[in-house]
């Protein structure tokens, strides 16, 4: 069975496949020679998780699924959410949106806050959505410097270590994106 994941990054990709081995051949959107930029305009991470699966599956006529994630601080009714990358700005700036998230945070004794991807898959025009998360709460400062986006300010649930301060494996066996490819990998096993 081959699916394409509606991604380029590499790190995901090697991820899904080393959880599906070799039951399904997992493509990227470049092995689909798909340069598209999908605009990710919903206001939910299930509805650009839908947008992006639905763009390969109607424009390319193939099996796929996309993913969409964001931390959702609950003193901030879950902000960031959606708009997690762009928190700070169109930019992308890690380290601006950690300080704008500090600074939200300021003298806020509730810091709890959590990860959720959400993936969409579309197999012969069928949809199901799969959730993942990771609780956790938000530091007062930075700590650690491996990783990527909140991972500095991020410490899940159980560890005293932000996820900057883990190695990859540690994060990569708990995290958000992690839980939610491990459902539809369980998924796509059962239904094979
Ligand atoms: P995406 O949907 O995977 O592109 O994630 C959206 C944004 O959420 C990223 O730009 C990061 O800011 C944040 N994010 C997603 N996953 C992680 C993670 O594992 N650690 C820290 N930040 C993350």
């Amino acid at each position: 069975m081959k699916l394409v994941f509606a991604t380029n990054n590499k790190h995901k990709l090697e991820e899904v496949r080393a959880i599906l081995g070799n039951r399904v051949e997992v493509l990227s959107l470049g092995d689909i020679n798909c340069n598209d930029d999908i605009p990710e305009t919903a206001e939910t991470l299930q509805g650009n998780a839908l947008i992006k699966a639905r763009h390969i599956y109607n424009k390319y006529g193939v099996n796929c699924f996309a993913d969409d994630t964001g931390l959702e601080v609950e003193a901030l009714n879950g902000a960031p959410g959606v708009y997690s990358a762009r928190y700070a700005g169109e930019s992308n700036d890690s380290q601006a949106n950690m300080n704008k998230l500090l600074q939200n945070l300021t003298g806020k004794n509730n810091r709890n806050a959590q990860f959720r991807t959400v993936i969409a898959l579309i197999i012969n025009g069928e949809e199901k959505l799969f959730d993942g998360i990771v609780k956790g709460t938000i530091t007062e400062e930075k700590k650690g410097d491996s990783g990527f986006g909140y991972d500095p300010i991020f410490v899940p649930e159980g560890y005293s270590e932000s996820f900057a301060q883990m190695d990859s494996d540690t994060k990569n066996s708990i995290s958000h994106r992690y839980r939610a490819t491990k459902q539809l990998c369980d998924y796509l096993i059962n239904s094979l």
